[in-house]
C-alpha cells in the first residue's frame, strides 16, 4: 500500500514539474492565448484544457527532431498529437511566436508552411499545398495575421502582414499587407482600413463566376430601366 502511494505521488510530482516547464517554456503563447480569446477565464485553464498548446507544444518538440533529421520520431509525435487534439502540424512547418490555434478541431498544416509571429487560426483552417508538387507547395503567413474558421489558404504563396482571411474563403492567390480576404476564391474586400468595390476594381475580382454573374446583373438593369421607361 506504502508503495503505491509512493508512485502515485512521484507520478503527481512528474505532471507538476512537466506542466512548470510547460507553463515556463510557453509563457508567451499562453499569454497570446489569453489575450485572444474572450472566453480565457485563466492562465491554467488554458495550460490543461487548450488543444491548440498542447499541440503546439507537441509541434515544438516535433521540429526540433525534424530539423535533427529524426524524420520518424518527428512525425511519430505530431501523429499522436493529431489523435489527441485533432489538429495536424507536419514537423517540418516553421511556426512564430505567440501561435494561437483556437479551438482546433481540423486544423492542418503542411510540412513547408511557414507562419509568422502572432498569428491566430481557428478551427478547419488549412494551410496546404494544390496538388502532387514537390519542394515549397504551401503558404507562407506574415505576422499578425488571423484566418477564420474553415478556411483553406493553398500553395506557395504569401499572406502579407496584419491581414484577416474571413471564415471559410479559400486563399489561391497572394495577399498584400493589411488586407482583409473573403470568400470562393478569396478576393480583397478591405486594404489598408479602405473597403474595395469589387465591382469598380476589376483586377481585384478573382472570381470569373462572379465577374459574368455581375455583368447580367448589369444587364437585367438596364433592360429593366429600358422597360420602365
Ligand atoms: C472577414 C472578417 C474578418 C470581417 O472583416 P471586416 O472587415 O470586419 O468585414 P465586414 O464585417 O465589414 O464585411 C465586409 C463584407 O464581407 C462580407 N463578409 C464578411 N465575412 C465574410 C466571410 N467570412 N465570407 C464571405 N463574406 C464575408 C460581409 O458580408 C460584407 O459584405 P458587404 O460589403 O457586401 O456587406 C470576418 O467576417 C471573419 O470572417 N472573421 C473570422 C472569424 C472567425 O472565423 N471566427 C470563428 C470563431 S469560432
Amino acid at each position: 500500500m506504502i508503495y503505491l502511494a509512493q508512485i502515485l505521488l512521484i507520478i503527481l510530482a512528474l505532471i507538476l514539474i512537466k506542466l512548470t516547464v510547460i507553463a515556463l517554456f510557453f509563457y508567451q503563447d499562453i499569454r497570446s492565448a489569453q489575450k485572444r480569446d474572450p472566453a480565457a477565464k485563466s492562465f491554467i485553464e488554458i495550460l490543461l484544457l487548450y488543444q491548440g498548446l498542447h499541440a503546439l507544444v507537441a509541434h515544438r518538440i516535433a521540429h526540433a527532431l525534424y530539423k535533427m533529421h529524426v524524420f520518424f520520431l518527428a512525425r511519430y509525435i505530431s501523429q499522436l498529437a493529431r489523435f489527441a487534439t485533432g489538429i495536424e502540424i507536419h514537423p517540418g512547418a516553421r511556426i512564430g511566436k505567440r501561435f494561437f490555434i483556437d479551438h482546433g478541431m481540423g486544423v492542418v498544416i503542411g510540412e513547408t508552411a511557414v507562419v509568422g509571429d502572432d498569428v491566430l487560426i481557428y478551427q478547419g483552417v488549412t494551410l496546404g499545398g494544390t496538388g502532387l508538387e514537390k519542394g515549397k507547395r504551401h503558404p507562407a503567413v506574415g505576422n499578425n495575421v488571423v484566418i477564420g474558421a474553415g478556411a483553406k489558404v493553398l500553395g506557395n504563396i504569401v499572406i502579407g502582414d496584419n491581414s484577416y482571411i474571413g471564415s471559410n474563403a479559400v486563399v489561391v492567390n497572394e495577399v498584400p499587407p493589411n488586407s482583409t480576404v473573403v470568400g470562393v476564391p478569396g478576393r480583397v474586400t478591405k486594404q489598408d482600413g479602405k473597403k474595395i468595390d469589387v465591382s469598380l476594381d476589376h483586377k481585384q475580382v478573382l472570381d470569373p463566376i462572379m465577374q459574368v454573374i455581375e455583368e447580367l446583373q448589369k444587364r437585367i438593369d438596364s433592360l429593366e430601366g429600358r422597360k420602365n421607361s
